[in-house]
C-alpha cells in the first residue's frame, strides 16, 4: 500500500528509527481547517482512526444573537443537578483493544496512555474506565495463550454486525489494568459474560476481584441485551422479564464465598435503548429485585449509526448532510430526553445512572464528524447536559484503528517505533470536563437555557456549595468574520435576585480552541495542545494562556468574549481556579521502550506539570514543550516491580515522562 511505502524506505536505508520523525505520510498531509475535503481524502484507503476527509463547517445561522446575559446568584438556585464527580466522563475500552490502549502485558505498560490518564486525575482526582463492549459477551479467561499474548482474537468467529471477534484473555490483562492504577488512580468496570446464561463464566469477576481490589468498581450483567434478538444470541420471545430471569442465575452462580463482595458490584440493565426501552426494565421491578447486587444503573446509546459504511448495513448517511445535526445543543439533548423519567426513578431508588458506552455513532463514527473540532464541542454540550440531566457519569468508548472517534489511538503496532499517538477531540472534552466539575464532588449543574435557548450558544454554570463557582460556555458557530463571536455578560446577585452585587473583580478564562468545527488536530486548551495524528505522547505541549478579564463591579458585569467556534471556562473565583484535585503531580525516573536499540533512560529532572488547576498559580512548576526539560524540584520514585514503560524515543526528544499523583 502506498501509504506505507515511505516507511519501507526510510526504513531500507537504515536510518534509525529513533532518529525519524515522519508525523504524516503519503496522503495524510495536514489539512486546511476551513477547506472542502482534501484531495487525498476521496481515495483514501488507510485505517479510519488517520482518515484526512475534511467537512464543510455549516453555514452561519441567521439570525444569530450573539450578545446575551447571564444572571446567577448565590444560593437557592432551582434546577441543578445532583452533586457529581470530576471523573464524570471517562472511557470506555473495547476490551478487543486493550493490548493496543492499556500496553503489552503487566510489565510493558504504555506511557502515552499513563500520561493522559494523569492529565484527567491530576484534575478529578480519578478516572474511570471500563474494559469491555461487545467482546466481553464471548470472552474466555484463559490460563495462557500459545504465543503468550494476553489477547488472542478469532476473527473468523465474529458474529455479529460489529465483527467482534470472540477472545480468550489470560489474567496478565488484569494484572497489567492493577499496575496501571498503582501509577494513575484509574477506577475499573468490566463484564460478566452473558453469551451463556446457563454457564456462566465467572472467572473475570473472581480473579478480578482478587487482582484489582478496591480498583474493580463495577460489573456488567449483559451488554446490550436488548439486542440480543437482533444480533441473534436469544430466541425471539425474549424479553425484559427473561433478562430479569438470567440476573436471577447470575446472582444463584456467584452464590460461591469467593464472590462475597463482588455480587454487589453489579452494573445494568445496560440496555442499547434500541429495542426495549429503560421503562421496560424498570417495570419488572429490577431495581428493586436487584437493588443489594446494584453498584449503579446504566444504559448504552450513541445518537446515529454509521454501519452502511463499515459493514454494508442499514441505510447510507453522507457525513456532510449528517455534520450539523451534531452542531447544536439539541445534539445532547435528544439522546438524553428518553432517558429523563429514568433519571428521575432512579434517584428515587438511591441509585446512580451511568451513560456505560456512547459516542457520536455505532459503527466506529464517521469520517470528519467524530474526529472533528465539532465532535469536542459535542462532547463537551452532551456530557454537561447529561451531568444537568442527573446522570452520574458517562463512558466514551475507544475502538481500534479501524473506528473515527477514538478519544486516543495508538499508533499501528508496526509503526510504534517512528510514531506516536493520535489524540482525538473526544479526549479534550474528557480533560475538559473533568476540569469543569473540579474533584471536590460536589459540584451540580445546570444548563442555563441562555440566550432565550439558542441551540447554537448553549451555556452551564457549575455550582459548589449553592454557589456558582465556574460557567461554560459553547459557541457551535463557524464564522471567521467575527461576526458571530460571542459577548456574554455574566452578574452574580444584585438587585434582580434581591441579593447584593457578588460580581468579582476579575475572572479567569480558558478557551478551547479552533479555527473551525471541521479542524482535525491541533486544538487549543488554553493554548496548549497534543497536536495532530500522531503528534503525541500523552502529555499537553505548548505554553498555557488564560485570559484574565477584568469586570465592572459598579456595574455588576462580566463581559467574556467566545470566539466562533470555541468552548469558554470562566472560573468566577479564585478557589474555583486554583483548586486542586488533591495530591500534587510527581515524576520519577524510568526505562522507555519499543524496541532494545531504542533504549533510554528517561531523564528525571522534568517535572509535567502545567495542566489543570495546580499549575497555573504561583507555583507553577515546569513546562510541557516538547523539547524543554527544565529542572524541577518534587519528588522522585523509582519504577519498582519490574514494570517497563512503552514510549516512542523520537531523536534527541526524551519521551515518556510520566505525571504520578
Ligand atoms: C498541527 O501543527 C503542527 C505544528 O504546527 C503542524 O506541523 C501540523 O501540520 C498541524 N497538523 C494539522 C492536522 O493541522
Ligand atoms: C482518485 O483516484 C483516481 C484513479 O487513480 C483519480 O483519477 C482521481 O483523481 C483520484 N481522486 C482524488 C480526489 O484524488
Ligand atoms: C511482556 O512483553 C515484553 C515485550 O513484548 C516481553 O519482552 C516480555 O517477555 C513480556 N512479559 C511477559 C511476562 O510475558
Ligand atoms: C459462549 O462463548 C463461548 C466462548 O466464546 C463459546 O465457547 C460458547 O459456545 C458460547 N455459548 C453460547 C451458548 O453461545
Ligand atoms: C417513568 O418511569 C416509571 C418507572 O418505570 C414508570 O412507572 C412511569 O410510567 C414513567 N413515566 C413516564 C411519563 O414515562
Ligand atoms: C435533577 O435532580 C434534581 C434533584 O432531584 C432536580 O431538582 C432536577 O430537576 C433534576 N434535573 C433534571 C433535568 O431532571
Ligand atoms: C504494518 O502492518 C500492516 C498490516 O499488517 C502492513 O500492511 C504494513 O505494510 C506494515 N507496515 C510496516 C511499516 O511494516
Ligand atoms: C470522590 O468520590 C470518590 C468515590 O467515588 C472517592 O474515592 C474520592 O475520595 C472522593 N473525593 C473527595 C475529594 O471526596
Ligand atoms: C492568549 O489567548 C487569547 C485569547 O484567545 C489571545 O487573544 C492571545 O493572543 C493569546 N496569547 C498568546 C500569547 O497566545
Ligand atoms: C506488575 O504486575 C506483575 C505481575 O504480572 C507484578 O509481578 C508486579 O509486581 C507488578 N508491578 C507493580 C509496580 O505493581
Amino acid at each position: 500500500m502506498r501509504t506505507f511505502r515511505l516507511f519501507y524506505v526510510l526504513l531500507g536505508l537504515g536510518i534509525p528509527a529513533k532518529g525519524v520523525t515522519v508525523y504524516y505520510i503519503q496522503g495524510q498531509e495536514p489539512l486546511t481547517a476551513t477547506g472542502t475535503a482534501s484531495a487525498g481524502a476521496a481515495n483514501y484507503t488507510g485505517a479510519a482512526a488517520y482518515n484526512p476527509t475534511v467537512l464543510n463547517p455549516p453555514p452561519v445561522p441567521s439570525p444569530f444573537n450573539s450578545q446575551f446575559n447571564i444572571q446567577l446568584q448565590n444560593g437557592g438556585t432551582p434546577g441543578v443537578s445532583i452533586p457529581q464527580e470530576g471523573s464524570f466522563l471517562g472511557f470506555s475500552i473495547e476490551m478487543s483493544v486493550a493490548n493496543q490502549v492499556l500496553g503489552k502485558n503487566a510489565s510493558v505498560i504504555q506511557v502515552p496512555f499513563l500520561n493522559l490518564m494523569a492529565n484527567i486525575q491530576q484534575r478529578a482526582g480519578r478516572v474511570n474506565v471500563r474494559v469491555g463492549g461487545n467482546t466481553q459477551e464471548t470472552a474466555v479467561l484463559v490460563d495462557s495463550t500459545p504465543d503468550g499474548r494476553i489477547l488472542e482474537k478469532d476473527i473468523s468467529g465474529s458474529s455479529n454486525p460489529t465483527q467482534t471477534p470472540p477472545l480468550v484473555f489470560t489474567p496478565e490483562l488484569l494484572y497489567m489494568m492493577r499496575n496501571i492504577s498503582s501509577f494513575v488512580n484509574v477506577r475499573w468496570f468490566l463484564g460478566i459474560p452473558f453469551n451463556d446464561t446457563t454457564n456462566f463464566r465467572l472467572g473475570i469477576a473472581e480473579v478480578g476481584q482478587q487482582i484489582l481490589g478496591d480498583y474493580l468498581i463495577g460489573l456488567q450483567i449483559g451488554n446490550e441485551p436488548d439486542l440480543y434478538v437482533r444480533h441473534g444470541h436469544r430466541p425471539s420471545t425474549y424479553g425484559p422479564n427473561d433478562y430479569v430471569g438470567e440476573v436471577y442465575n447470575l446472582l444463584n452462580a456467584m452464590s460461591g464465598p469467593e464472590n462475597a463482595i463482588n455480587r454487589n458490584l453489579l452494573i445494568g440493565p445496560n440496555i442499547a435503548t434500541g429495542d426495549w426501552k429503560p421503562e421496560d426494565v424498570w417495570n419488572t421491578g429490577f431495581i428493586d429485585d436487584f437493588s443489594a447486587n446494584l453498584a449503579y444503573v446504566a444504559v448504552e446509546n450513541y445518537p446515529a449509526d454509521n454501519c452502511f459504511a463499515q459493514f454494508g448495513l442499514g441505510t447510507y448517511q453522507d457525513p456532510q448532510v449528517v455534520f450539523p445535526s451534531y452542531l447544536n445543543h439539541n445534539a445532547g439533548k435528544n439522546i438524553i430526553n428518553k432517558y429523563l423519567n429514568s433519571t428521575a426513578y432512579v434517584q428515587t431508588k438511591n441509585k446512580r445512572m451511568l451513560m456505560f458506552e456512547t459516542n457520536t455513532a455505532s459503527c466506529g463514527g464517521f469520517a470528519g464528524i467524530s474526529d472533528s473540532f465539532g465532535a469536542a464541542l459535542w462532547g463537551l454540550d452532551y456530557t454537561l447536559e447529561l451531568a444537568h440531566s442527573n446522570f452520574s457519569g458517562a463512558l466514551m468508548h475507544v475502538g481500534g484503528q479501524n473506528v473515527f472517534y477514538n478519544p486516543f489511538t495508538s499508533p499501528p503496532t508496526n509503526q510504534s517505533t517512528f510514531h506516536q499517538w493520535t489524540i482525538g477531540p473526544i479526549y479534550y472534552s474528557a480533560l475538559i470536563m473533568a476540569e469543569t466539575l473540579g474533584a471536590s464532588n460536589g459540584t451540580q449543574v445546570l444548563d442555563l437555557n441562555a440566550n432565550d435557548g439558542n441551540i447554537y450558544t448553549p451555556t452551564y454554570a457549575i455550582y459548589e456549595n449553592g454557589n456558582p463557582v465556574r460557567v461554560a460556555i459553547v459557541n457551535f458557530v463557524t464564522d471567521p468574520s467575527g461576526a458571530s463571536d460571542l459577548l456574554v455578560s455574566i452578574a452574580v446577585g444584585g438587585s434582580n435576585v434581591g441579593q447584593a452585587n457578588a460580581t468579582p473583580a476579575q475572572v479567569k478564562v480558558k478557551y478551547l480552541l479552533a479555527d473551525s468545527v471541521s479542524q482535525k488536530g491541533n486544538f487549543t486548551w488554553a493554548g496548549q495542545t497534543f497536536g495532530g495524528i500522531f503528534q503525541s505522547d500523552g502529555r499537553l505541549q505548548g505554553t498555557e494562556n488564560i485570559t484574565t478579564i477584568t469586570c465592572d463591579q459598579t456595574n455588576n458585569v462580566c463581559q467574556i468574549p467566545v470566539p466562533a467556534p470555541a468552548f469558554a471556562l470562566v472560573f468566577l473565583t479564585d478557589d474555583a481556579f486554583t483548586e486542586n484535585s488533591g495530591a500534587p503531580s510527581t515524576t520519577f525516573p524510568t526505562t522507555a521502550q519499543t524496541k532494545t536499540r531504542n533504549t533510554v533512560t528517561i531523564d528525571p529532572a522534568v517535572l509535567a506539570t502545567s495542566n489543570g488547576h495546580s499549575g497555573m498559580g504561583k507555583d507553577k512548576l515546569g513546562s510541557t514543550s516538547a523539547g524543554s526539560i527544565s529542572a524541577a524540584s518534587g519528588l522522585r520514585h523509582s519504577l519498582g516491580g519490574g514494570v517497563t514503560l512503552m514510549a516512542l524515543v523520537s531523536g534527541a526528544l526524551v519521551i515518556g515522562r510520566l505525571i504520578l499523583r
